[in-house]
């Protein structure tokens, strides 16, 4: 009895092990012989490759076909919550969009929908960052399409991987400057999708616009009331032996100015003009010789606008974006090499004519009005002691001192090719 019983079990053992065998040879055949789907035809012969050195987090990778589309999905595991999350929910909004996308595509259309999410990362000091963009389109057999739709979402996560805000990145109180720099084009940082920072150029982005901003100006920018008045008060002529003492009475009013600087005097003044800009003043170009640039050659035009902007590089570490040509003297030949924006004013103090401070306070107390552009000379020492009489009464009626390119910002007007004289409120 016991020896058929084993019998019996050996066989049914025997014949499991043959349909088992069978099973895998039949499949290998099958896979062998059977041609793949196009998508993963698709992704055998023309694979993508993701993005190489990440440094931030734990990488996430997958590739497949599926519903006759390709997948191709990289993303960072940071083994923290929120930062998981966020990233979570941006893949799979746009997961949902390829869908759509695919599902979009015409039954006669034998291209294969493809998509890619991938991302790259950056370490900076005091924080990381990490691009997560993806992009999706149509590829024939060869490997021949291109991205149709593409997008990117950028993170900020500091040394524990916690999502940063602007005021983490950028600093304390940035989003406030922030706030007030886009109030008035009724933008506002509290429904902004994401931002991102490359080097100078701060990208924010809402569902439907963007707006870029100088990282460079929310970090020396002060707290500006956009519903308060302001004017620019300009100092031309200089640096010079006043320079550091200009600087200092416009900080003690919490303000700041914007000093039309010539090349050849950044060159004997490097130390000034450098206060002067780390007081968060605007250092601009008025040149590099004060020529009159309406009767030189286009060469020595842009030789004098090129070498005034290195100079002042040079001393401050920074390119000037404002020009104010010597005279105000800018026909179109000139305008068309400045290539930006050039700054004349709405109240001449005709302080280069006069020299009486008391002739200075008054021009400053009767003509100025909210939104002016004030052109002061800063070599000449009746200019410094008009303005010191003036400006505590200027700032008593609520005047802020702000910078021409602060005063633009805050009045909504993208500089471009032009000639600005004041930025009146509307
Ligand atoms: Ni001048």
């Amino acid at each position: 009895m016991r020896r058929r019983r084993n019998d019996t079990k050996r066989l049914v053992g025997c014949t499991a092990a043959i349909l088992l065998l069978a099973t895998v040879i039949g499949l290998i055949v099958y896979f062998l012989i059977a041609d793949p789907s196009p998508a993963k035809k698709l992704m055998r012969d023309y694979p993508y490759s993701f993005l190489q050195e990440k440094t931030v987090g734990a990488e996430k990778q997958d590739s497949f076909a599926k519903d006759g589309s390709c997948f191709y999905i990289a993303y960072p595991k940071l083994k923290n919550n929120a930062a998981d999350e966020k990233i979570g929910a941006y893949t799979d909004e746009i997961r949902e969009k390829f869908t759509a996308y695919a599902e979009g595509v015409a039954e006669e259309d034998e291209r294969i929908p493809r998509l890619i999410i991938d991302y790259k990362t950056e370490k900076q000091e005091g924080y990381s960052g990490i691009t997560l963009f993806y992009e999706m389109g149509l590829y024939n057999e060869e490997g021949e399409g291109k991205a149709e739709e593409s997008g990117e979402r950028c993170f900020y996560l500091d040394a524990d991987n916690k999502l940063l805000d602007l005021d983490g990145v950028l600093g304390e109180d940035s989003i406030k400057k922030i706030d007030l720099m886009l109030k008035y084009s009724k933008l506002s940082t509290a429904d902004m999708i994401d931002f991102s920072v490359k080097g100078d150029e701060l990208k924010l982005r809402w569902a439907d616009e963007e707006k870029i901003l100088s990282v460079n100006a929310v970090e020396r920018g002060s707290l500006i009331d956009p519903e308060k008045p302001m004017i620019a008060l300009t100092f031309d002529d200089g640096p010079g032996k006043y320079s550091r003492e200009f600087a200092d009475l416009l900080a003690e009013y919490g303000g700041h100015g914007t000093f039309f600087v010539l090349g050849i005097n950044v060159l004997n003044f490097a130390d000034e003009v450098k206060y002067v800009y780390e007081m968060g003043n605007e250092i601009a170009s008025h040149t590099m010789r004060h020529k009159n640039l309406n009767i030189q050659s286009s060469a020595t035009v842009q030789a004098e606008l090129d070498e005034a902007a290195e100079a002042i590089h040079d001393a401050t570490g920074a390119y000037p974006t404002l020009v104010r040509t010597p005279y105000g003297n800018a026909n179109s030949a000139v305008m068309d090499i400045i290539d930006g924006p050039m700054i004349k004013w709405s109240v001449d103090t005709l302080d280069w004519q006069h020299r009486d401070p008391a002739k200075l306070e008054q021009c400053l107390l009767e003509e100025v009005k909210d939104g002016d552009i004030v052109l002061m000379h800063e070599i000449y020492e009746s200019t410094y002691d008009g303005l010191k009489r003036a400006i505590g009464t200027l700032a008593a009626k609520g005047y802020q001192f702000v910078t021409v390119s602060e005063l633009m910002q805050y009045r909504g007007i993208e500089p471009e090719q032009d000639i600005y004289f004041s930025c009146y409120p509307d």
